[in-house]
């Protein structure tokens, strides 16, 4: 493990992915070009690789999930590796068990790959801290701080429609605050190199400490979405609300809601995302999801080569 950057060996290679932040350059487009490549693997009438046969992938989401755990799974069978999904509410962890004991029992069960989703920031670090150097992290969202795959899966959705990263405008709408998803986007999008990456919502779910990140903030809709080339916007977090932060889902669609008219505040051409769940009439409008600008469920089918690629490139790599 490398001191500066747990993430990877002292060779600069990926063994864990935590976050996109402090990822270099080549490593995420090396994912991006390697989930190309699945992709078509993913059409195929047998849709399987040999890459991670006997290897055991177990998934531990401690929060709900319908879209990450499903395509970790699909992507670790495709891959030909064992999966075994752990049932949280039913495990030892409701009798108390610490969640490095629960790792130390489920390491002895010859796990190679965790893969991790929990409500507490910095759970994935602190696994990849106390595995054994052959077995892989993978952070599949930690509180409100990164969510990788999500990241690389929208990195990958944003260069299959529109291209090189150095050419775009992409607006990060709504709660920004909460949002895991904002985080791991910002940080891809800035290390590809896109110039103009804009976060837009009101003041109080937008942080004002975000200039240093090299994004601009909005609390203007019509702002800061004008001419832009990808619109992404975010759900409403209200299970991490802890205080009245919005007078009513109703207020923040008023002023932020993603609507067909709003839309043309963009490129004509622009693409809309969101990562799931979606609160229809809340952060966007049913006619802008389910419309012809929508490229929210193509990203559900990318994350599946995308986390191929995670897998397939961090157990390829020694620690
Ligand atoms: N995008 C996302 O993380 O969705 P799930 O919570 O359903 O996994």
């Amino acid at each position: 493990m490398n001191r500066r950057n747990p993430q990877l060996n002292r060779h600069g290679e990926l063994i864990h992915l935590l976050s996109t932040e402090g990822l270099p350059r080549d490593i995420l487009l090396h994912i991006l070009d390697t989930a190309q490549q699945f992709v078509s693997v993913n059409d195929r009438e047998v849709k399987k690789v040999p890459l991670l046969r006997g290897k055991s992938v177990f998934n531990l989401f401690f929060e709900n999930s319908t879209r990450t755990r499903t395509t970790f799974e699909i992507a670790a069978t495709r891959l030909s590796a064992d999966v075994f999904n752990l049932d949280i509410a039913r495990s030892s962890t409701a009798k108390g068990e610490t969640l490095l004991d629960t790792i130390a029992n489920l390491s002895a069960m010859a796990a190679d790959i965790f893969v991790v989703r929990h409500s507490e920031s910095g759970a994935p670090y602190l696994i990849a801290q106390h595995v054994a150097p052959h077995v892989h992290v993978i952070n599949a969202g930690d509180g409100r701080h990164a969510h990788p795959t999500q990241g690389l899966l929208d990195m990958y959705t944003i260069r299959h429609y529109k291209g090189d990263f150095r050419n775009l405008s992409v607006a990060i709408v709504g709660d920004v605050l909460h949002s895991r998803v904002a985080r791991s986007d910002i940080h891809a999008l800035t290390t590809l190199g896109c110039p103009d990456v804009r976060v837009v919502g009101p003041r109080t779910l937008v942080p004002s400490d975000l200039a240093h990140l090299g994004v601009r903030v909005c609390h203007s809709l019509q702002e800061g979405i004008r001419d832009c080339d990808v619109v992404i916007a975010l759900r409403l977090q209200n299970e991490r609300m802890s205080g009245a932060l919005l007078p009513s889902s109703q207020e923040f669609h008023q002023s932020f809601g993603l609507t067909p008219q709003r839309l043309r505040w963009a490129k004509p051409d622009a693409i809309v995302m969101h990562p799931g769940p979606v609160n229809r009439g809340v952060e966007v409008d049913s006619s802008v999801v389910d419309g012809a600008q929508s490229v929210v469920l193509p990203q559900v089918t990318f994350g599946i080569a995308v986390r191929m690629a995670v897998m397939g490139i961090i157990a390829g790599n020694e620690a």
